[in-house]
């Protein structure tokens, strides 16, 4: 047990907070939630206003600088991002180290933690234009990355960043095979990811990008902070969600078993959960759910897409809705528990869900990462524990044991 009278003077109010519930690790101006009224603002802007009007690219403008760009100023910052998407060759050695089946965020956690190597030694961290610049590295080659990850995995060679497409497009590009259809050429499609792409870029301090900033308030280069960040996002209580909500629709497989799904999610016993239901801040409809709810119907739509899981997927939200322990609890269907079946509509495979994700929110830990750079507050994050285990005690040798 912690003895608070030893406690140096300067270390104040000591408190005992899992889960940093009700701890601000830091200041910061990009992302604002209000969890009660379900409000999200990205640098001011409501996410609902740039969900219709702005486009991915725009919005990590918008986080990084903290106001949208002027048409110039766009148009400098496309060219910036378009022009450093290529990976060094010598990344394909890295690649072709991992096993044939390995999962792309296992790669991808890797492989941008490899990319340190290859930008770490002449980087200057204390000048301004060489972390912006990192920021663009990352933006720009995350989905190379990701895109190149997922065609090693199942057996296909690599391709390049055609730079005359724009950033969504392109990875679609990257990543897809050529289909009878081009999808990555559809107009519903890319503006489908797009949109995605916008509601997952930043989500204030979630337990990535604390990651992304607990790395970076060592000092640590940019690159090795991001990967850690793609690392705290696999789990299924974060961004892995997306992944196990699809896992979860199928083996539901039916409306009809939608009841038995919700007895199981309440009984704690079972140590099941309803995946895509919940958050820490949301108390109220996450604001990105309702409108990923709208566009699943409308991509499906556009698309011809048939999908049933669709309908467990509605079935599922509505007995929960209705259900007093979901109803006590405040949960909500989060951003992820419709995120997947666009994806699944796109063509996109599961295990690349949270790739997905990983694209987008590099926006957002690029941007902490350069704010917490800029602070001058900014320290080494560095957390006290209570203490549980053994007094004092003395050594006692092996024999006497
Ligand atoms: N299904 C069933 N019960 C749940 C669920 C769920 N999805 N989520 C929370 N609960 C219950 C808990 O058992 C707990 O019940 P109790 O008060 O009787 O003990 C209560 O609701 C509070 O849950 P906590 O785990 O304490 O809430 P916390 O804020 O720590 O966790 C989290 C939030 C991790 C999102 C949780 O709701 C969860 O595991 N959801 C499923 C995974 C998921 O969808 N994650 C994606 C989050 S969004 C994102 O990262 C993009």
């Amino acid at each position: 047990c912690i003895d608070i009278a030893k406690l140096p003077k300067e270390t104040g109010a000591f408190t005992y907070d899992p889960g940093f519930t009700a701890t601000a690790s830091c200041k910061s101006a990009i992302t604002y939630i209000d969890g009660d009224a379900g409000v999200l603002l990205y640098r001011g802007y409501p996410i609902e206003q740039l969900a219709e009007k702005s486009s991915f690219l725009e919005v990590a403008y918008l986080l990084m600088n903290g106001e949208l760009p002027t048409s110039d100023q766009f148009a400098a910052f496309e060219h910036e991002v378009t022009h450093h998407t290529m990976m060094h060759e010598a990344f394909r050695t890295f690649l072709y180290g991992f096993r044939h089946d390995a999962h792309p965020m296992a790669m991808l956690t890797g492989m941008l933690g490899s990319l340190a190597s290859f930008y770490h030694n002449d980087l200057d961290l204390e000048d301004p234009e060489e972390r912006r610049l990192s920021a663009i590295r990352l933006i720009a080659k995350v989905p190379t990355i990701a895109a190149a990850c997922y065609r090693y995995s199942i057996g296909w060679p690599i391709r390049y960043p055609r730079n005359n497409l724009e950033y969504t497009t392109r990875f679609l590009h990257m990543m897809k095979e050529v289909p009878s259809e081009p999808l990555e050429l559809n107009p519903v499609a890319a503006k489908a990811m797009d949109l995605l792409f916008i509601l997952h870029a930043d989500h204030e301090q979630n337990a990535s990008t604390s990651t992304v900033r607990l790395v970076g308030s060592t000092g640590a280069n940019p690159y090795v902070s991001v990967a850690a960040g793609v690392a705290a996002l696999w789990g299924p209580a974060h961004g892995g969600a997306n992944e196990a909500v699809l896992k979860m629709l199928a083996e539901i497989g039916k409306p009809e078993n939608v009841g038995a799904a919700v007895a199981k999610a309440k009984d704690k016993e079972s140590g099941f959960r309803l995946m895509g239901f919940g958050h820490r801040v949301y108390k109220n409809y996450d604001p990105r759910a309702a409108l990923v709810r709208k566009m699943t119907h409308d991509v499906l739509g556009q698309l011809g897409v048939n999908d049933p899981l669709l309908e467990v997927a509605m079935r599922l939200e509505e007995a929960a809705l209705k259900d007093e322990y979901f109803v006590q609890r405040k949960l909500y269907p989060n951003v992820d528990f419709y995120s997947g079946l666009i994806y699944k509509a796109l063509g996109i495979p599961v295990e690349m869900f949270t790739v997905m994700f990983a694209i987008a929110r590099t926006a957002g830990w690029v941007s902490h990462w350069l704010e917490q750079q800029n602070d001058p507050e900014n320290k080494i994050g560095r957390p006290r524990q209570i203490y549980t285990g053994s007094a004092n005690r003395d050594y006692v040798g092996i024999d006497k044991r």
